[in-house]
């Protein structure tokens, strides 16, 4: 019998992505079957309990979904943060969860660099503002998105420097940046951009000293998750230094508070946040990482082919 896919997705994938995940699984003899911006758990644990796949994007996937999905074999994140999903339940269910690297990595350094130019630009507003030519860069993590990031950091004439624990130096040099060898140093750049997973050693690991060591002016680009960042440390540090931004793709969960203490004219000059999460929230992003998560699901069980397993070898984040 037919293997059946639901696509299950909180936050909906272009209409284009979802059709042609659609066509995918079709094309490969597989059932598609989708539940789009639900809003009650209850209905993923239904929708799940028939699927032997699934594509979800940061739809939390906890022990009580895995318990519901019985014939779940393989779970892939359209994406790349597995944050939402615990790995180890889905291990003790015998699912494999695979994730998309590097489809959403463009919008995401776009993202990045758009904000960075308008909150220099003072958001367009007909004020003088600066420019990054000549100012430098630092990368926590030196990965897919960070990859963009320098290209783009190249066309700017900027200064990169990259710290990243899983690559080697000459990796890093190869890359187009300037190898950094721990956190602290990165904090130094006038800009600094978060392109690291939400892990066990970078959570919360953004504290107040940090903050306080960036340059006169610095810059905090967190396109990548809220919780890398201590927040109460955050507010601290942009009510103290005023020159200092904060500019977020994932907004803290202290949002009001930070607002509140800075006030509305200090809220222009030193922190943006997005009013949802969109660093991966463009038609090509979407059509990307969809695609690459049907493509794996049809790998998977016409080829017995796994690509890009999260829970391997005690890998759990
Ligand atoms: C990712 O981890 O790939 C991005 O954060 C995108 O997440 P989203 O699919 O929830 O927009």
């Amino acid at each position: 019998t037919a293997h059946t896919v639901l696509l299950a997705t909180t936050k909906p994938f272009a209409k284009d992505a979802v059709a042609a995940i659609k066509t995918i699984c079709e094309e490969h003899g597989l059932v598609f079957d989708k539940l789009e911006g639900y809003k009650d758990r209850a209905e993923l644990y239904a929708a799940v309990a028939s699927a032997e796949a699934c594509i979800v994007r940061s739809d939390v996937c906890d022990e009580e979904f895995f318990s519901h999905a019985k014939k779940l074999k393989v779970l892939v994140r359209a994406g790349a943060g597995v944050d939402a999903i615990d790995l180890a339940a889905a291990t003790r269910h015998g699912v494999c969860v695979q994730n998309t690297p590097g489809q959403n990595s463009n919008a995401v350094a776009e993202l990045a660099f758009g904000m960075l130019l308008a909150h220099k630009r003072n958001y367009f507003d007909g004020n003088s503002g600066t420019e990054i030519r000549g100012s430098s860069l630092g990368l926590y993590g030196c990965g897919n998105v960070s990859r963009f990031m320098i290209l783009a950091a190249q066309g700017f004439g900027m200064d990169i420097y990259a710290y990243d624990p899983f690559l080697t130096p000459d990796q890093i040099t190869d890359l187009g940046a300037e190898p950094l060898y721990d956190v602290p140093s990165i904090f130094k750049c006038d800009v600094v951009s978060l392109h690291v997973p939400s892990t066990r050693e970078t959570k919360h690991s953004i504290d107040e000293k940090l903050l306080r060591s960036m340059p006169k002016g610095g810059v905090l680009i967190n396109t990548a998750r809220k919780n890398i960042v201590q927040e109460a440390d955050l507010l601290k540090a942009l009510v103290d230094r005023p020159d200092l931004s904060y500019l977020a793709d994932d907004k803290p969960d202290n949002t009001e508070e930070i607002k509140e203490s800075l006030g509305e004219v200090r809220v222009k000059k030193q922190f943006l946040v997005t009013p949802k999460k969109m660093g991966a929230q463009t038609a090509e992003a979407n059509s990307n990482s969809g695609i690459a998560a049907a493509k794996q699901v049809v790998e998977f069980f016409r080829d017995n082919l796994v690509k890009h397993q999260v829970n391997v070898n005690g890998k759990h984040f």
